[in-house]
């Protein structure tokens, strides 16, 4: 258990130290549970959004429905999170309070009846609304009180007859949206595994009733795929079926993506067969008809809607914990530190966030700097690339492994003389020499390999 939290505080650190996530307001003391990504973190975040958003509108080979994307407003009318339940104990935590330190914890996460921080007497539950609330405008009244959006894919349901009438679509089909979601959550925690404020990855398919059991088959699979086609251990991931006493108010059914964090197997992403639960309520609460036509059999029906909603914190946590590798006794030869632990981040190719290093031999050889800093200029429009002339060649090959770079550009003194360089492999070790001309070639082929 001690090694596990080690593992957590150890990602942890290495996120603040090599710019993939600082606290939230760090000058200001920090602000609970929030999070900033860092330079190599937001590109990372971006490419792991890249990879869904790819999957989805480029990859499914569904012989019938396209998915098409949709980016909705954060802010939407408080009638909507009425009519999805929302507002209601629909989606509530029970909640309960110690009597004593007066410190809050939700109900399905204690062990024990009484209080994890000093041993008090609980109140009795109480639910507790997880929306975030705000005003619009000058005034803050309840007319003017709207929400955050507690789940990105409200605004893809209200904007089902845009989305089907202007892109010309036919049943089934799917929305794609990636977007903020906010939740006030009562006991975030575990790093950026919970949070208040998030960001979702969800698709919803909208099919017919009668296909609604074999679509979500073909999703559950299709998901987990793609977890594990970027790299993820197949033994620290599964799928999970929910216990109908623990569905959320609107699905039918569902599974949970889970995965082995240090902390425990826990969900990363839930897919979920919502019925008809979303339009036929949006229809009551709007006046509008939100069923589908079917000209060729004349046939009108509400969409059953098959969910697949992941979390694109959670799964760059998933991608750093499943890469986290930790070398005893050290790989880089060339170093007087073979004996120090090495770490490498053994991030996929789609997914790590410097695709390469260029790294001169030595830093005071003016030819080396020139000729190095010459093939980063080349290089730099194409991939996402560093320039590292500081410490040993051992130091810097080390400092790019703990942080996933795929490939070493080194230039040596035989570069100057072959206009070449030594490319080594972050997996492999190995080192060949290529033709500085072919650089932009052929990187661009182990990349996509
Ligand atoms: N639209 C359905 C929905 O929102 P959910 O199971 O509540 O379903 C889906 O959330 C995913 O969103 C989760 O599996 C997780 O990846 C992410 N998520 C939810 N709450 C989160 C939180 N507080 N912090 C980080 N990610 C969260």
């Amino acid at each position: 258990m001690e090694e596990k939290q080690n593992l957590m505080d150890k990602i942890a650190v290495l996120c603040k130290r090599r710019g993939f996530v600082f606290q939230s307001s760090e000058i200001y003391g920090g602000f609970a549970s929030c999070y900033d990504f860092g330079p190599l973190g937001v590109e990372m975040k971006n490419n792991i959004k890249k990879a869904w958003w790819e999957e989805m509108t480029k990859f499914q080979n569904l012989p019938n429905g396209r998915i098409v994307g949709l980016d909705a407003a954060i802010l939407m009318s408080p009638r909507i999170w009425q009519a999805s339940g929302h507002l209601t104990a629909g989606f509530a935590d029970e909640l309960v309070e110690c009597k004593k330190c007066h410190h809050r914890f939700r109900k399905d996460f204690l062990e024990k009846n009484k209080c994890p921080d000093c041993g008090g007497q609980l109140t009795k539950p109480r639910k507790f609304n997880l929306m975030m609330k705000t005003f619009i405008g000058p005034v803050e009244d309840e007319a003017s009180s709207a929400y955050l959006r507690a789940e990105t894919c409200q605004g893809i349901y209200v904007n089902f007859l845009n989305v089907l009438n202007s892109s010309r679509l036919k049943i089934p089909f799917g929305i794609a949206q990636i977007g903020k979601s906010f939740r006030n959550e009562i006991t975030p925690g575990n790093f950026i595994y919970r949070t208040r404020e998030f960001e979702q990855m969800e698709l919803q398919w909208f099919c017919h009733p009668k296909e609604a059991d074999k679509f979500f088959e073909y999703w559950k699979k299709a998901r987990l795929k793609w977890y594990l086609n970027l790299g993820v251990k197949k033994e620290n991931i599964r799928l999970k079926q929910t216990p109908k006493k623990e569905l959320a108010h609107y699905a039918k059914s569902a599974f949970d993506i889970e995965y082995k964090f240090p902390f425990g197997w826990k969900e990363v992403e839930g897919i979920h067969n919502r019925g008809d639960w979303d339009l036929s309520n949006h229809s009551k609460h709007s006046g509008q008809d939100l069923r589908f036509f079917d000209e060729n059999k004349k046939e009108k029906y509400f969409p059953h809607i098959i969910e697949t909603s992941a979390g694109a914190d959670r799964s760059f946590l998933l991608f750093l914990v499943d890469s986290y590798c930790q070398v005893k006794g050290g790989r880089t030869k060339t170093t007087q530190a073979v004996k120090e632990e090495e770490v490498v981040l053994k991030l996929s190719k789609k997914l790590a966030p410097i695709k390469l290093a260029v790294l001169p031999l030595v830093k005071n050889k003016t030819e080396l700097v020139k000729k190095a800093k010459e093939i980063y200029r080349l290089l730099k429009p194409y991939f996402v690339c560093q320039y590292d002339e500081l410490g040993s060649i051992g130091r810097r090959y080390r400092r790019q492994d703990e942080v996933g770079t795929l490939f070493c550009l080194t230039i040596d003194f035989e570069s100057l003389k072959k206009n070449d360089v030594t490319v080594r492999d972050r997996d492999s070790m190995k080192q060949e020499r290529i033709k500085i001309g072919d650089l932009p070639k052929t990187l661009k082929e182990k990349l996509e390999k």
